[in-house]
């Protein structure tokens, strides 16, 4: 009967997590996150509030457990093999601009929407019943919804599409960019047994070309902006909020210093840590291709300017920036390891006698060890690292291996993950003379 005691823990835990939360808000006069269309988007709980906090997380785990449970292996199998239909849907309401042509109030027919939709999409004949499956799909999503017989209306997930750009684009490129792509990779690893290169992967088989991730990305400004847009939305989400570098790393340590963002895009990180730092001047440096007028999602905003500059460097290339502290977010779990260690080379001319080295980046946590959303999460990431780069999240007791490969002057002070956050820092110092 172990099985059924299980149901009834996980009842009684969803039970008690739920009042935890309801108890919380409502103290404080909040609302839940809901599908209504004017709803809120996400849960109202910071992270500070950690027993809420972690009663969302515990939430969620539980009820996919019980409903996973309740759906059963057999079924739970079939559902998960066709569950690519979520990716068509989506892709679909993506691609022909359909949240767009839904009004924010009130409701349209099938008939005028896809009136609609067809003329936004250069009179593409799509039909009423094309439209309508692919919108009551989506709505099994909570995508749309429809709210009288053939009314179609948003729900708060289908207006995000409409009001959040950096989502948006990062429905996009997940859906349309690298979908093609994410069913291919198998492809790839068996015409490229064990490739450690980023030219070698789903991308390339579908794209058909030789080029790496990002050089590949930079032939395309649409493409780039789209990655730029999606990188904010993903930044901005739970785990990987930037809070999480602001408040996570001692920035304060280091005074009056200059901290050089290597890959740092357009400087939306440097610009959320210098807000609160007013010591701390930054050099964002990024690929001449993401220094163009069409790439750049989301400029610095202007009272910052003089303390973060957005320039180009190669990080290939030997470093020529003389700074405190070399930062790297979000930059090694894209190379397979071989190239982390060349990445880690290329800084030495610019190393001096206690200079820092920060990677903010994922660490893998062990099996079952963190939470059911976070470890989904990074192992969701980590094979999109595969379907794009051939690249890998890395473990906790990766980073010492690696640095030690690079150079013997390295020495890794601390690796520790910030609560709530799920990338890790890891510090090295430039330690000359003092290598074992
Ligand atoms: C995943 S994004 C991370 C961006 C940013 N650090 C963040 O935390 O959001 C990787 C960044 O590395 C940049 N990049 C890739 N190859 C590079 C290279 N060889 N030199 C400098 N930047 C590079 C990309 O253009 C992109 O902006």
């Amino acid at each position: 009967m172990a099985s059924v005691a299980r149901m009834t823990a996980l009842a009684s835990e969803i039970a008690q997590k739920t009042q935890i939360i309801t108890d919380y808000l409502t103290s404080r006069n909040l609302e839940a996150a809901s599908f209504d269309v004017d709803g809120l988007a996400e849960f109202p709980i910071p992270p500070e509030d950690e027993v809420p906090f972690k009663a969302r997380l515990d939430l969620a785990a539980a009820t996919k457990e019980l409903y996973d449970i309740s759906v059963g292996p057999k079924q739970s199998l079939r559902n998960l093999s066709w569950d690519c239909a979520n990716n068509l849907s989506l892709q679909a309401v993506w691609e022909f601009h359909i949240a767009e042509a839904v009004p924010l109030t009130g409701s349209i027919s099938y008939e005028e929407l896809t009136a609609k939709v067809e003329a936004v999409n250069n009179d593409l004949p799509i039909g009423v019943p094309n439209l309508r499956r692919l919108l009551r799909h989506a709505m099994t999503n909570r995508i749309f919804c429809e709210p009288t017989k053939n009314q179609v209306a948003h729900t708060r997930t289908s207006r995000l599409l409409v009001e959040d750009e950096p989502l948006r684009n990062w429905t996009g490129f997940v859906c349309h960019d690298m979908w093609l792509p994410v069913a291919n990779t198998v492809n790839a690893m068996k015409r490229w047994p064990a490739s450690e290169e980023s030219t070698e992967t789903g991308v390339n088989i579908v794209y058909g070309h030789t080029l790496p991730w990002f050089e590949f990305l930079q032939q395309d400004p649409a493409l780039t902006k789209r990655y730029n847009l999606a990188m904010k939305a993903h930044g901005n989400s739970e785990g990987y909020a930037v809070e999480h570098v602001v408040q996570g790393y001692p920035w304060a340590d280091l005074g009056e210093a200059t901290v050089v963002d290597m890959g740092g895009n357009q400087g939306y990180v440097s610009a959320a840590i210098a807000e609160v730092f007013p010591g701390l001047k930054f050099v964002v440096q990024d690929q001449a291709g993401m220094r163009t007028p069409e790439a750049i999602g989301s400029a610095v905003p202007g009272h910052l300017a003089d303390r973060v500059k957005l320039t180009t460097h190669d990080f290939f290339t030997p470093q020529t920036e003389i700074a405190k502290l070399y930062f790297f977010r979000m930059i090694f779990h894209g190379f397979s390891d071989k190239y982390c260690v060349d990445i880690l080379r290329a800084l030495v001319p610019a190393l001096r006698k206690g200079s820092l080295v920060v990677i903010n980046d994922g660490a893998l946590p062990e099996p079952g060890t963190a939470s059911y959303l976070e470890e989904r999460a990074m192992r969701t990431l980590d094979l999109f690292m595969q379907v794009s780069v051939n690249a890998r999240e890395h473990e906790a007791d990766d980073w010492a291996e690696l640095f030690a490969r690079a150079d013997p002057r390295y020495a890794v002070k601390r690796v520790w993950r910030p609560a709530k956050s799920v990338m890790s820092f890891i510090e090295a110092e430039w330690k000359p003379g003092q290598e074992v």
